[in-house]
């Protein structure tokens, strides 16, 4: 039989000690504290919507000024609900709004439900801007979870999971509801956006000032620059290439890239068609009658000689390039169609290439030349 333990997320004493705090040192006089008015309080909450509180107070008052009621913001030109909202920035935000007016204003006579549910199915509010909303609005015991309160949480309560991961998150939206305090939920809630804003700051946390301090698994554990945990980064994607640098008479075999994809447009040496096997970081390698084949409508092979594979790292992925020397007995007449140019050697360094089939080149004929020079 599986054993799962028992959450037990319950502790008075936290939102006991995060509202005392709140009350001596929080933040009392933000332009839409002091309200429950609902339609100040929604318009603050969408506005703080992944923006600071910098940022949002110049354009709060305006926006008042010029929609001083949810019935006016309703019945405006969403154009010009717009122009109020040009710079904050994620537009979406300003849409919503004016359709979640014209919603309220429509299907609640232009008075906000106090039901964070309800709440919740209009748009542009998610349950955590709900659960603000119905806070400070109307004094409802509701969660909020945002990335402040995320980071206070991980650090608290020492949760070392990714927190963007679904299971964290529900475990974290478990354990704030849990913790909801029976009475003072809008200096809880301001609380916590206050804790995360002013003190336990992602990089470096005020944890001397923190009333957390005693309780807090990551300031006691030495944990606070690793809490909460960053995103997992996604392994590199690998790709691996086997380039032709065939070598004729001073001249070197280009091929031009399509428009578009990596270098496009750009030169670059004449590649093995189709899939090259390799796993990740293992060097390709190509058989000889595929280089026959590859070849041979160029000219006739004489010699080929593996040089040093090369790892090219782009943004998205890595590039293992299995550079092959090859040089030619015949020389074909290339088809005039095809896209390959025979290319002199010493124009190299100025051509169209990308930086590291130039460099691969570029050591490749320095070498050949040195060699050259060596011999006469
Ligand atoms: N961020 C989101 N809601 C906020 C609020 N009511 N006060 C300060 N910062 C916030």
């Amino acid at each position: 039989m599986k054993v799962v333990a028992a959450e037990n997320f319950v502790d008075p004493s936290f939102s006991a000690d995060l509202i005392g705090w709140q009350k001596v040192h929080g933040r009392h006089t933000l332009p839409w504290q002091n309200t429950r008015d609902a339609y100040l309080v929604w318009l603050s909450e969408i506005m703080l919507q992944q923006t600071q509180v910098s940022a949002v107070l110049g354009y709060y008052a305006r926006f008042l000024e010029r929609f001083p009621t949810l019935r006016d913001l309703a019945a405006a030109p969403v154009e010009d609900v717009m122009a109020q909202w040009s710079g904050l920035g994620y537009y979406t935000r300003a849409r919503n709004l004016h359709k979640c007016a014209q919603r309220v204003v429509a299907e609640y006579d232009g008075v906000f439900p106090s039901d964070p549910l309800l709440l919740a199915e209009l748009p542009g509010i998610g349950r955590s801007t709900a659960a603000a909303i119905a806070a400070f609005s109307s004094g409802r015991r509701a969660a909020i979870m945002d990335g402040n309160v995320k980071r206070v949480f991980a650090r608290v309560f020492g949760i070392d999971t990714y927190p963007g991961e679904k299971k964290t998150e529900e475990a974290m939206w478990r354990r704030a509801e849990a913790l909801l305090p029976e009475e003072g939920i809008e200096a809880y809630t301001q609380g916590l956006m206050d804790m995360g804003a002013t003190l336990c700051t992602r990089s470096s946390p005020s944890c001397e000032r923190c009333p957390m301090q005693v309780r807090c698994v990551a300031f006691n554990t030495g944990r606070t620059k690793e809490l909460p945990v960053r995103k997992p980064k996604k392994a590199t994607p690998e790709k691996h290439a086997v380039m032709l640098a065939i070598v004729d008479d001073g001249q070197v075999l280009l091929e031009q890239r399509p428009p578009s994809g990596i270098w496009g447009g750009l030169l670059s040496l004449p590649e093995l068609d189709g899939h090259v096997a390799a796993e990740d970081d293992d060097v390709a390698e190509a058989d000889h009658d595929a280089l026959l084949r590859a070849v041979g409508k160029f000219g006739e092979m004489e010699s080929y000689e593996r040089l040093s594979p090369v790892t090219h790292v782009f943004t998205h992925y890595k590039l293992h390039i299995a550079p092959y020397r090859v040089t030619l007995s015949r020389r074909l007449a290339l088809a005039a169609e095809a896209g390959f140019v025979w290319l002199d050697s010493g124009k190299i360094a100025d051509a169209a290439l990308p930086a590291p089939v130039k460099k691969l080149l570029l050591e490749l004929l320095g070498d050949h030349n040195a060699a050259q020079q060596r011999m006469f």
